[in-house]
C-alpha cells in the first residue's frame, strides 16, 4: 500500500452564510466585496463546523482513496485540536507525529460564505504559523513513499528541513505552496529542484516562472520540477511530466456552494492516483472530479470522493511534450 504523509496546515473552520452575507460589486474597484455596517447585527441562517487546513484536507483524500494516510502539522492544546484529531481518526488518517505548540491555539477560520460560493476568510493562524526546522528535522521520513506539502506559512527554514531530509531518504515530494512560500521566491525556487510534483493555480505559476498561458507556464515549470500541474478554476488545467502535455477543461458545470478546499482536493486527488502508478490523464480526471465534488458542499472535506466513486469522461486532450 502506498504510504503518503500530508504535511502543513490543520484548522477548525466555521462557515457562516445567510441573507446578511452577500457578494456586492464595488463600483469603484469593479471587484466583489462583502461589507457590513460597523455595529450592525446580521441574522445568518446557516452555520457549519468543519475541519480544514490544506494538509488535513489532502490526508482525507488519500485515506478515502485507500492509501496509508498520515498527517503532520502543528496544533495547539485546545478544542479545535480535538475536533481536528477526532475527524482525522474517523477518516483513518494517522496523526501520531502531530506537533503541539505549548502556547498558541490551533488555526481557526471564520468563513463568511456568500451566495456565489466565494467567501471571505478571517484566519487566526496560531500554531500553524510556527513551524520550525528543529521539529521537522526530527521526523523519520523513511517510512513514507510520498510527502504532500501544503501551505507552510512562509516558514522556509522548516520547509527546507523537510524537503532536504525527505529527499535524502528517497521520499518523493509533491508541493502546493501557500502565499507565505510564494512571497519568499528566492528561497522557494532552489527548493523546487528537489520537488517531484508542483500544484499551483495560474496566478501562482506566473509568480514562479515566466508566461501567461497555462501550457507555457507548465512547460517553464519543468525547468524546476518533474511534473507540473497548473489549474485555472472552472477554466481547466494543463499538466505535463516532460513527456506528454495534458489539457483538460471543466469536469462538470456544477452549482458552486463553497469553493473552499478546491485546490487541496485537486492536488491530493492527482497525487492519490499518480502515486498508484496511474497515467497523467487518469490522474487529472480524478483530480478534476474530486475538486468539482468538493465545491458543491460546504467545507473542504465533505465532497471528497471515495474509492468506489463513479467517474465520467471530461473534455481532455493529450499530446507529446
Ligand atoms: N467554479 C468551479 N466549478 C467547477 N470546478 C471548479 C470550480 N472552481 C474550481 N474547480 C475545480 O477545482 C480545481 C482547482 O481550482 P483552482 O484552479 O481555483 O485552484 P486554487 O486557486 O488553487 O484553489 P484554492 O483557492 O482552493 O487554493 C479546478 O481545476 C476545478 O477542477
Ligand atoms: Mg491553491
Amino acid at each position: 500500500m502506498v504510504k503518503i504523509c500530508a504535511i502543513g496546515a490543520a484548522s477548525q473552520d466555521v462557515f457562516i452564510s445567510g441573507k446578511g452575507i452577500r457578494a456586492q460589486l464595488d463600483p469603484q474597484t469593479n471587484e466583489y466585496v462583502e461589507k457590513f455596517k460597523l455595529g450592525a447585527k446580521l441574522n445568518v441562517e446557516t452555520i457549519t463546523f468543519a475541519t480544514g487546513g490544506g494538509a488535513t484536507n489532502a490526508a482525507v483524500t488519500f485515506a478515502r482513496q485507500g492509501l496509508d494516510s498520515n498527517f503532520i502539522g502543528k496544533l495547539g492544546h485546545d478544542i479545535a485540536a480535538s475536533a481536528v484529531i477526532a475527524e482525522l481518526d474517523d477518516e483513518h488518517v494517522r496523526t501520531d507525529e502531530v506537533v503541539y505548540d505549548a502556547t498558541l491555539g490551533t488555526q481557526y477560520s471564520t468563513v463568511l460564505l456568500a451566495d456565489t460560493g466565494e467567501r471571505t476568510v478571517l484566519i487566526y493562524r496560531g500554531a500553524a504559523h510556527t513551524h520550525n526546522a528543529a521539529e521537522y528535522s526530527k521526523i523519520d521520513y523513511t517510512k513514507y513513499d510520498w510527502l504532500y506539502i501544503s501551505s507552510f506559512a512562509g516558514a522556509m527554514e522548516a520547509l527546507d528541513a523537510v524537503v532536504t531530509k525527505a529527499k535524502a531518504n528517497g521520499v518523493k515530494i509533491a508541493i502546493n505552496p501557500g502565499e507565505g512560500e510564494l512571497a519568499k521566491m528566492a528561497q522557494l525556487r532552489p527548493l523546487l529542484e528537489d520537488v517531484d510534483i508542483i500544484f499551483v493555480n495560474k496566478e501562482e505559476a506566473a509568480q514562479i516562472v515566466e508566461g501567461t498561458e497555462l501550457e507555457e507556464l507548465a512547460r517553464h515549470m519543468t525547468n524546476y520540477v518533474a511534473v507540473a500541474v497548473i489549474s485555472d478554476g472552472p477554466n481547466g488545467v494543463v499538466a505535463t511530466d516532460g513527456k506528454t502535455v495534458v489539457r483538460a477543461g471543466m469536469y462538470e458545470d456544477v452549482p458552486v456552494i463553497d469553493r473552499t478546499g478546491a485546490g487541496d482536493a485537486f492536488g491530493s486527488g492527482f497525487l492519490s492516483q499518480w502515486a498508484q502508478g496511474k497515467s497523467l490523464k487518469d490522474s487529472i480526471v480524478f483530480a478534476s472530479a474530486n475538486s468539482t465534488s468538493v465545491v458543491t458542499q460546504i467545507g473542504a472535506k465533505g465532497g471528497i470522493l471515495t474509492a468506489n466513486a463513479k467517474l465520467h469522461e471530461m473534455p481532455l486532450s493529450e499530446k507529446p511534450f
